[in-house]
């Protein structure tokens, strides 16, 4: 017996905490089958205030201390509640607990309800305030992924930390695609405590994991794109274009298609109904955003790393292959500028898109594993006034298995309409009220009593909010060292069985 049900009404049920007991913000209690949760907590006493106030000044200036008679029933500790879900019914709570009833802890004996979905993808374990309950939570991945993910937290909170999370248990399965653009390259392999991590190191990592740079080591992928697969739509992404510069492009492209880049590189002067200063500053444009350039003998060279005059021809078609067969595909774009990334990345997710619209029409979509990507920092891309391919894939991906796993820090910089596209969220700790509206008013379930639960979440410490979940899941996430250093333990233990028999 942990407190007892003292008023309230329905989303906030009123609870005299028992006074040894310690409740935290988050707890899960239980009363009558119904799953509670404390959301808010304050001081009550029988006391009236100016009692108060007279015994706290005898005290404080040295009159003596007044104690007060069966203290800890006279004061104690009120806290907030709301219900969760009712464990019985296993639905939404529609009637309130008895009155006066007397509540208990959650245990992990409570949720035996909760099913493994299809496909399932493990994100952690339910947390009762900071306490972690032995109840896996999992969420069905085809769902999940083609209906996108939002991952919102301050900086520092486990976002990143998550996505590995997600992807380790991803990795294999192949039922999921997923292109991660790795802006900190901090995914594939890094380094910490003297010790390598990082998706690479995963048992089936092989064939499932496929790495992309810009740098590469001897045997790694170089990211390398040839500009003859840049259409013009591409390029409207990222530069902006006056619609004389926007006809030319289109021009070109008609008449020269594959080669259209080079030949308007190259071109002296206007072709017919294309002027000289248009073309002039079109030829700026396309150099600054390709990193190309002509030198005197009119042969175009590159000033960057990804696009190629000679090479990368099938970079975009055999990422698009590997996605279409389940693997994981991360593009490590530390080095790049922001503008090349969403190139590269809008000119792949295009092409898959094109080619999952095509699956569908001819009925074979089914089949195929679904795609997400990866976008950290989602606002630059999903931001108020931005139409691209991202936008797109948020608005009617899902009708063609292609979903987004959106990562930032500024929800509210996201148009609300795509927020609530956005149909799971996993929700880690934000000092900011503002981006704590912007999430609560899209999530998936009513979360308006949350606000002080998600300012005080710590990190690792997270909530689900799903159309997929029966109620938003408050959980703990693993660290993902944790499962990199486990999994190399069992196959350690292994190798050492197979050796001596
Ligand atoms: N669930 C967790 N358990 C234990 N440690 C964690 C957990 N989540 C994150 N960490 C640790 O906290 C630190 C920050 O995590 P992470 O890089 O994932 O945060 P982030 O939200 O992605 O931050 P940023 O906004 O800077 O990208 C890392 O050192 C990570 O190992
Ligand atoms: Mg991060």
């Amino acid at each position: 017996m942990v407190g007892q049900i003292i008023g309230g009404s329905y989303g906030e049920i009123l609870i005299r905490q028992k006074s040894e007991e310690v409740i935290e913000l988050g707890d899960l209690l239980v009363a009558d089958d119904i799953l509670l949760q404390i959301y808010d907590m304050e001081y009550g006493s029988l006391l009236q205030p100016s009692d108060l106030a007279r015994m706290s000044g005898l005290q404080l200036e040295g009159y003596g201390t007044t104690e007060i008679h069966e203290k800890d029933v006279r004061n104690y500790i009120l806290l907030r509640a709301k219900p969760l879900f009712n464990l019985k019914t296993k639905s939404i709570p529609k009637t309130l607990p008895r009155f006066f009833h007397i509540l208990r802890r959650a245990s992990a004996q409570d949720f035996e309800f909760l099913e493994k979905p299809q496909n399932a993808i493990y994100l952690g374990k339910i947390r009762s305030g900071s306490k972690i309950l032995a109840v896996p939570v999992y969420i069905d991945g085809k769902n999940a992924l083609t209906h996108h993910i939002l991952i919102p937290a301050t900086t520092g909170r486990g976002k990143s930390n998550l996505v590995k999370v997600i992807l380790w248990n991803l990795i294999g399965k192949g039922y999921a695609g997923i292109l991660v653009l790795d802006a900190h390259n901090e995914y594939y392999s890094y380094m910490k405590n003297g010790k390598k991590y990082g998706l690479k190191y995963h048992p089936d990592a092989g064939k499932n994991v496929i790495y992309y740079t810009s740098s590469p080591a001897p045997g790694e992928r170089g990211l390398r794109i040839n500009i003859k697969n840049v259409r013009p739509w591409h390029l409207r992404e990222i530069v902006e274009f006056t619609s004389a510069q926007e006809d030319a492009l289109y021009l070109f492209h008609k008449e020269y298609r594959e080669r259209w880049i080079e030949h308007l590189l190259l071109a002296q002067e206007g072709m017919s109904g294309v002027r000289v200063e248009t073309l002039a500053s079109l030829q700026r444009k396309i150099k600054v955003a390709l990193e190309l350039d002509v030198n005197s003998h009119g042969e175009i060279y590159e000033r960057g790393t990804i696009f190629s005059v000679s090479e990368g021809e099938r970079t975009i078609a055999d990422i698009c292959d590997y996605l279409e067969n389940g693997k994981i595909v991360i593009l490590d774009t530390s080095s790049l500028s922001q503008e090349i990334e969403l190139l590269v990345s809008g000119m792949i997710m295009s092409e898959m898109f094109s080619r999952y619209k095509r699956y569908k029409e001819q009925g074979v979509l089914e089949d195929k594993p679904v795609v997400s990507v990866v976008i950290e920092e989602a606002p630059r891309v999903l931001g108020e006034g931005k139409s691209n391919i991202f936008g797109t894939i948020a608005r009617e991906g899902r009708k063609f298995h292609i979903g987004i796993i959106a990562i930032t820090q500024l929800s509210s910089m996201i148009p609300r309409e795509i927020l609530a596209n956005l149909n799971t969220k996993i929700i880690l700790g934000n000092e900011m009220s503002s981006e704590r509206n912007a999430i609560i008013g899209s999530a998936a379930q009513d979360l308006s009593k949350d606000d002080k639960m998600i300012a005080s979440l710590d990190r690792g410490e997270a909530i689900v909010s799903s159309i997929f979940t029966k109620f938003a899941i408050p959980l703990q996430i693993d660290s993902f060292e944790t499962l990199v250093d486990k999994s190399r333990e069992k196959r350690k233990k292994r190798d050492t069985l197979m050796l001596f028999g």
